[in-house]
């Protein structure tokens, strides 16, 4: 039994990939952690995160070569899980093996959005979780960018305290299409762009109606309507440079995945007052870079966000020539001309304050405000909206009947 509070905690990334990155360079911003461990399959991708680590000055990493070896290891008090979504749940069974035998001393894991691709491994998720008597939370980093907690706070303490709640969300992540192939192929991710980020938007929406301080349910799902479209990647050109890219595994001619969903969903307080989230997100957007929109509606009041709104720009002429990159804004299309430049991308992401929140919580043996029961009950509102989108028709909740409901683009291999 491990005594709590600890004075730092010692944590162990499963993953290394590009979000496993992120979370490194944000955690420069935490106090009282230190990345002790590391775990992927590939012994080169392990050393780039042990020598990032060592250069954030973030502790003394050990890379492991096997999941249980680093679950057992004597450092590693919790676990971030930052796999390909279709790994998710072989890999909670292992962390559930290791600390129910006694083996490991883990005693919290941080899991990576969407927190599983159905309802039913999602509630297993949460399950092994609770019976290895686990911490657990879920990273939903959009709920913590420094423009939703501000925003949120001013609106909700200077306008809705006095005019009464917000009753509208409106969330939108856009960007050209993600950089793995995985991410593009509906069997491996669970789905589509409806799957990849309308999971940020329907909890960042959520989280902006629900009253500062009231669990998440005290907001009822009452029915969602989804709409999924092929708009870019299944244009000829474009299913050829998909392939090109990624070869024969990503094709768009014949085994698509959505680049387009919108959503609606009718939510109650508990009051019986109806909000109304409106979300939509694409791989189809050719910005500056990726653009998050998010606006908040009251009686009274408004606020809004736009990412790519920058108090930061900066303009290069047609003569500054070099190579393409992405450290303007994350997702960047250009490297020329008036760009938008995120100053400080984990901050405004909200991975900092993101992690911030799981290591003091985690540390000090307390409940996160984001748990494996948010992250199922956005999977459950996305797997309603593509129900709704094969329908065609609206799904009224509770919809008892879509626990092992796998997305039409979702189920061929695997
Ligand atoms: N919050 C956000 O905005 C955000 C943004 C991007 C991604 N994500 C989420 O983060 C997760 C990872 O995405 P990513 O962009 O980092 O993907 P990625 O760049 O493809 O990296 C995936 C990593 O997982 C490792 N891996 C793959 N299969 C594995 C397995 N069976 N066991 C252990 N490690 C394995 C890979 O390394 P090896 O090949 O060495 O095993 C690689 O390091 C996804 O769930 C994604 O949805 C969230």
């Amino acid at each position: 039994m491990t005594n709590l509070p600890k004075s730092k905690l010692r944590i162990g990334l499963i993953g290394t990939g590009f979000i496993a990155q992120f979370h490194l360079r944000s955690m420069v911003g935490v106090r009282n952690v230190e990345v002790t461990g590391v775990y992927s399959r590939k012994a080169e991708n392990r050393q780039r995160i042990v020598d990032l680590v060592t250069e954030l000055e973030l502790g003394t990493c050990t890379a492991h070569g096997s999941l249980e070896k680093m679950l057992q290891a004597d450092d590693i008090d919790a676990v971030w899980i930052l796999t390909p979504n279709n790994t998710r749940l072989d890999i909670m069974r292992i962390i559930h093996a290791e600390v129910t035998s006694g083996r490991s001393k883990v005693f919290a894991v941080a899991c990576e959005k969407p927190l599983a691709r159905t309802i039913a491994d999602a509630r297993e998720m949460l399950r092994l979780a609770e019976d290895a008597g686990l911490n657990h939370g879920y990273l939903e980093n959009q709920v913590f960018s420094t423009a939703v907690l501000r925003g949120k706070e001013i609106v909700w303490r200077r306008a809705a305290s006095t005019t009464g709640r917000p009753y509208l969300a409106r969330a939108a992540e856009e960007h050209a299409g993600p950089h793995e192939a995985w991410f593009w192929r509906g069997d491996k991710q669970g789905g589509g762009v409806l799957s990849d980020m309308m999971c940020h938007s329907v909890e960042v929406a959520r989280h902006l109606l629900t009253k500062p301080d009231a669990p998440r349910k005290s907001l009822t799902v009452k029915w969602v309507n989804g709409t999924v479209a092929n708009l870019k990647w299944t244009r000829p050109a474009y299913a050829d440079q998909l392939r090109e890219r990624y070869g024969e595994a990503v094709d768009y001619r014949n085994r698509p995945a959505e680049d387009f969903a919108r959503a609606t969903i009718l939510l109650e307080d508990e009051d019986g007052l109806e909000l109304m989230i409106e979300a939509t997100t694409s791989w189809a957007y050719v910005g500056a870079g990726l653009r998050i929109q998010l606006e908040l509606l009251g009686p009274e009041y408004s606020m809004e966000f736009n990412s790519l709104s920058t108090g930061l720009k900066v303009f290069m002429s047609r003569a500054v020539t070099g190579a393409e990159g992405e450290d303007l804004v994350e997702k960047q299309n250009a490297e020329q001309g008036l760009m938008p430049v995120l100053e400080d991308e984990a901050g405004i992401y909200g991975y900092t304050d993101e992690n911030r929140h799981m290591v003091e919580r985690f540390r000090k043996g307390e409940r996160p405000d984001e748990t494996f029961e948010d992250g199922l009950a956005v999977v459950e509102i996305l797997i309603g909206l593509y129900r709704s989108a094969e329908l065609g028709q609206t799904v009224h909740f509770p919809a008892g009947d879509l626990e092992d409901y796998v997305p039409l683009v979702a189920r061929a291999g695997d």
